[in-house]
């Protein structure tokens, strides 16, 4: 199948609205069927100031991410401290409040239930590091966090591209949702009874792993470690522009990044329960396809 209609182009610039009703119909619909919400006129500016920060070099020894607590403004990971670390927190934080009041401003029907999580700086070039293979992004893949069981929310995710040097983030994204799931969930085995109340014991997770979990994260990791799903699969290359911005549901999107710098992500959770359409989210059809309630 062609992939040409993976991405849906809205021409905004503005982060706060109001915007026309069908614009704001036409945005829900394509985000809730799996396509990357495109806005190539969005740009999110830095001060001048703040230039200094697009430096590779700003970021911790090997970690590749710095990342925000909307909840206490702190950063981690970053090499910097005193004003400058107070600086670049509070220009990451912004960015999270623009990305977060631009959403509540085109789907004021996910407003109450959209819960604003950690906002990351991606300073460091994506093409040429080095990753084991189910940590290695540039393998496309669904969104699911080890450590924090969804039981079923959906991830969205928004992405600005800084760069000041004109490089655009590449991406792959690939075949729909029910394609890629009906491939894989028959490879995988429900989990071990007594597992997740085992990992939630030894803090390996923060509460008890779902089915859901159980299936999203083998979805996760099975699709990466298939040489063969990874060449052969339906996909499409995008150049995100520097000075744009996406986003997208990618827990449902098969992504992956394979080159660009400095790069802004602010994650958010919303129950499939906010969605207009929630037979699309992969909760519905992985409960569709294992004939099973798995959160
Ligand atoms: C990912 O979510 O796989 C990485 C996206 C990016 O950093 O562009
Ligand atoms: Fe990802």
């Amino acid at each position: 199948m062609d992939r040409a209609d993976a991405l849906a182009s809205f021409p905004l610039d503005s982060w706060t609205g109001p915007f026309p009703a069908q614009t704001q119909r036409n945005a829900l619909a394509a985000l809730e069927v799996g396509k990357v919400i495109v806005l190539p006129n969005l740009a999110f500016g830095l001060e001048a100031s703040e230039k200094k920060f697009l430096s590779p070099t700003i970021s911790g020894d090997g970690r590749k991410n710095i990342s925000l607590d909307p909840k206490t403004r702190e950063i981690s990971n970053a090499k910097l401290t005193g004003e400058d670390a107070a600086a670049l927190a509070a220009m990451i934080d912004r960015f999270g409040r623009s990305a977060d009041q631009l959403l509540r401003a085109l789907f004021p029907s996910y407003a109450p239930r959209l819960e604003r999580a950690r906002t990351s700086y991606r300073p460091t070039e994506i093409a040429g590091r080095v990753y084991s293979p189910r940590k290695d992004d540039t393998r496309l893949h669904v969104d699911a966090f080890p450590s924090r069981p969804s039981n079923g929310q959906r991830i969205l995710r928004f992405f600005a591209n800084i760069a000041d040097d004109g490089a655009p983030r590449h991406w792959r994204v690939g075949e729909p949702f029910p394609t890629f799931a009906k491939k894989f969930v028959p490879r995988i085995k429900g989990p071990a009874p007594g597992s997740a109340w085992l990992m939630s014991r030894l803090g390996i997770t923060k509460g008890e792993r779902s089915a859901y979990d159980h299936y999203m994260l083998n979805l996760h990791d099975l699709g990466k470690l298939d040489a063969d799903y990874q060449t052969k699969a339906d996909k499409l290359d995008v150049n995100f522009n520097a000075g744009s911005v996406w986003f997208c549901f990618t827990d449902q999107v098969l992504h992956a990044a394979l080159s660009g710098h400095a790069a802004l992500e602010q994650t958010f959770y919303l129950p499939v329960e906010a969605m207009t359409n929630p037979s699309a989210a992969p909760l519905r059809v992985l409960e569709t396809l294992t004939g099973r309630t798995l959160a």
